[in-house]
């Protein structure tokens, strides 16, 4: 079966198309067009330009990810549907409801939340993969799914594929938000995670002469709830209370890209090992923007070994950590008995899981 995804519930436009068969997928095509650019200008995404961008590029990301794909027939339409912008979101699916017409075929309306999850199990383009959900059912599940990004932080519980139960989730902003408004208030650019990544690894075995010491919040209450806004505030206020030349100092830069994202990989951890403990989970599985963070991956794992426990760690391959369309294609294959008709597609930007 060959599975066309898309996917424009923030500020990536990505159409993918998949080839699943016996259970070997292959990825034939993964076009992604960034607005980053476009976006940076305001320091975070502005949704009406990101629905103007969707719209212009649909098209040619479309014409790219189908010849890439050598024109294959497609069995099989998905689209995200939500949660996300709710403008942006339209825009991919009015768009695969024009292609539904044309080519006669079903759209399986997709969970974004859910669709990151899925993005571990994806490859590189071209590559063959052998996926049993049989084999995954037995060795990975139940599993504690923690879902970073720019607009959520989610600890979810996966008892099986389709069946989840959210344990907690930020009550205020997401943890890559905090990442993208604190390299703001630095002046470092948009999106602030990889930047502040970069900065925090430049700062790792330096000697540095600011101490910095941000709250974690949250990271002691018996719940599984987040709150990341509080932090962006203290970043805000240390800021403040320097002197200008120490705020545009490289050193105070380095000293607060490594606190702040210590603070949120302290929490994240923190909170996600004692859901896996409670409830025993077989694996911990990492998903959205922010997982592509490598200290964050390696921190887990290091956790994980130190405490001696059994559980498997997954994340994504970092370029589908981030929006891409193969995790909306490949999440439509377990959902494909759950196509819509038409007018019943709609977006639902506080979609949950
Ligand atoms: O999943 P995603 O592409 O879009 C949303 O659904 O939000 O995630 C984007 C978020 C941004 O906040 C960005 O700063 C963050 O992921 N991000 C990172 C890294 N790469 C992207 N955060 C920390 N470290 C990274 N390497
Ligand atoms: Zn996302």
């Amino acid at each position: 079966m060959t599975i066309l995804g898309i996917e424009t519930s923030c500020d990536d436009t990505s159409i993918a198309i998949l080839k699943v068969e016996d259970s070997k997928l292959k990825i034939l095509s993964n076009i992604v067009s960034s607005q980053v650019k476009v976006h940076a200008q305001y320091g975070g995404v502005y949704p009406f330009l990101a629905k103007r961008e969707h719209q212009k590029n649909l098209p040619i990301v479309f014409n790219k990810a189908v010849t890439k794909a050598k024109n294959p027939k497609i069995d099989l339409l998905a689209v995200t549907v939500g949660p996300g912008l709710e403008p942006c979101l339209w825009q991919g699916i009015n768009f695969v409801k024009n292609l539904a017409e044309k080519l006669n075929l079903k759209i399986v309306p997709v969970n974004h939340l859910e669709a990151h999850i899925f993005a571990n199990w994806l490859f590189s383009p071209g590559k063959d993969f052998n996926f049993h959900s049989s084999v995954f059912k037995k060795n990975i599940l139940p599993a504690i799914c923690l879902i970073v990004s720019g607009g959520h932080t989610q600890l979810v519980l996966m008892k099986d594929i389709g069946e989840y139960k959210i344990l907690g989730e930020t009550r205020d902003d997401a943890a890559g938000e905090c990442l993208d408004k604190t390299a703001r208030i630095l002046s470092l650019g948009y999106p602030g995670g990889p930047i502040i990544a970069k900065k925090a690894k430049e700062a790792k075995n330096k000697k540095l002469k600011f101490k910095i010491n941000l709250p974690r919040p949250m990271i002691s209450q018996k719940n599984y709830d987040f709150s990341f806004s509080g932090l962006k505030t203290a970043v805000l206020y240390d800021f403040q209370a320097r002197s200008l030349k120490e705020r545009k100092s490289k050193e105070y830069i380095l000293a607060m890209a490594k606190e702040i994202q210590q603070a949120v990989i302290d929490v994240l951890i923190a909170k996600t090992l004692r859901a896996t403990k409670e409830y025993k989970v077989k694996s911990i599985i990492l998903g959205g923007g922010v997982a592509a963070n490598e200290e964050l991956r390696k921190q887990f794992q290091l956790k994980i070994k130190n405490l001696k426990l059994k559980t498997n760690f997954l994340a994504p391959k970092k370029e589908f950590c981030t929006d891409n369309g193969a995790m909306t294609a490949f999440t439509a294959y377990f959902h494909q008995g759950e196509s819509k008709e038409l007018k019943k597609v709609e977006a639902n930007a506080n979609l949950r899981l």
